[in-house]
């Protein structure tokens, strides 16, 4: 089988498409024929060394991928075979991600994708809506689980929602209920965030952020997803409600955090930092059973019309996707490790799209 790996950290250089022998799984594991692979910036940052420790001598990377289940190990139901899946954390403290024709991972992170949604889709849930689910759930209110109606009479502000995060977390806010205001930095991105069902959007490069943002929630807002923190915290602390909550899962642009403690403790803030990495069996687990049931809704779309453009490379060309997700590339970049004419059971119903656009 094809696999795409690498042994040194460093540039997008370093991946190579290798020939391997085809893996077995071993007890409590399945082997999972991977039509579609999720890049995330997590997956470059690991193979560049960046806040990661390189635990193996060969790696293949990547957490998130779709396919089919091709063989089961001892102690897994046989009748999975044939099964379609979704992938998450498959590179997480073990050597083989999805950025090969064939992966093994543990049985329940392989979890059961409807017929009627894509692969594509199935490769973009993983490390963004995990995260969102996580960024949606850790208020001093709740709700700690999401379903319809879970954030029923709450408003959350995304920011950054043409973020492949921010996106989900707009798609998942809206499924529970949730009144979405999103910040952007231009109108493409607006458009985008719109299609993705955001109610009000904000560019947060015009002139008062925090006066359009207040204008439609005047009583502030509950929760806020926050992506670059050092950039934003003044105009989260302007707009957030008495025991709100900013839920932070990044800072992007690196700006550092001033806190002013007396203004926190009059909002009685909750500041909650995350990463999925250690968030816990328990929140993991919750989060993926929502992240389920919102796919079973039709929830979780993914395309331009749906406010998270495709942009997809072949499996031997891995590098090159690495290189798009780090230069910020706009959407969700996927590699196709499957060929076109795979015979692998795609989507039965629409959005599911042709395998290859090249839109790279
Ligand atoms: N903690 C975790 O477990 C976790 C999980 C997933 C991702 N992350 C991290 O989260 C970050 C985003 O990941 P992603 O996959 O969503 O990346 P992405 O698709 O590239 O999105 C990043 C978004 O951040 C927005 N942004 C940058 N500066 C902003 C600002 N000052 N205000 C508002 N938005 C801003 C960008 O929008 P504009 O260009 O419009 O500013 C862009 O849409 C990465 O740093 C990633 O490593 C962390």
């Amino acid at each position: 089988m094809k696999a795409i790996i690498y042994r040194d950290n460093g540039g997008p250089d370093v991946l190579r498409l290798v020939e391997r022998d085809r893996p077995t799984p071993g007890p409590g594991a399945v082997r999972v024929r991977v039509a579609v692979s999720g890049v995330n910036p997590t997956d470059w940052q690991a193979r560049s060394g960046v806040g990661h420790q390189k635990r193996f001598p060969e790696i293949t990377p990547h957490h998130d991928g779709a396919g089919v289940i091709d063989a089961v190990g001892a102690g897994v139901d046989a009748g999975r075979v044939g099964q379609r899946v979704w992938l998450f954390m498959a590179a997480a403290g073990r050597p083989t991600g999805t950025a090969a024709e064939l992966t093994i991972v543990p049985a329940d992170q392989a979890v059961p994708l409807p017929d009627e949604v894509s692969f594509d889709a199935g490769a973009s849930l993983g490390v963004p809506a995990l995260t969102a689910h996580r960024a949606l759930t850790v208020a001093e209110d709740g709700p700690p689980r999401l379903h319809p109606g879970a954030l029923a009479g709450r408003t959350v502000l995304a920011a950054g929602g043409a973020g492949a995060v921010g996106h989900a977390v707009i798609q998942l806010a809206r499924w529970a209920g949730a009144t979405v205001i999103t910040t952007v930095s231009g109108p493409r991105k607006a458009k985008l965030a719109t299609a993705a069902g955001a109610h009000h959007v904000i560019n947060y490069r015009a002139a008062d952020p925090a006066a359009a943002i207040r204008a439609v929630a005047p009583d502030g807002v509950d929760i806020i997803t926050e992506v670059a923190l050092g950039a934003n915290l003044a105009l989260d602390l302007a707009v957030l409600r008495t025991r709100g909550t900013v839920a932070t899962y990044a800072n992007e642009g690196g700006q550092p955090v001033e806190l002013n403690v007396g203004q926190n403790m009059v909002l009685n803030t909750r500041l909650q930092f995350l990463v999925l990495y250690t968030a816990g069996r328990q929140a993991r687990t919750a989060a993926v059973e929502d992240v389920t049931a919102a796919v079973s809704d039709g929830a979780l779309p993914v395309g331009e019309e749906h406010g998270l453009p495709l942009v997809r490379f072949p499996l031997d060309r891995t590098a090159d996707a690495h290189r798009a997700v780090q230069t910020g590339t706009v959407g969700k970049v996927l590699v196709d490790c499957a060929e076109r004419d795979s015979t692998l059971p795609r989507a039965s119903g629409p959005g599911s799209g042709p395998l290859w656009t090249p839109t790279a």
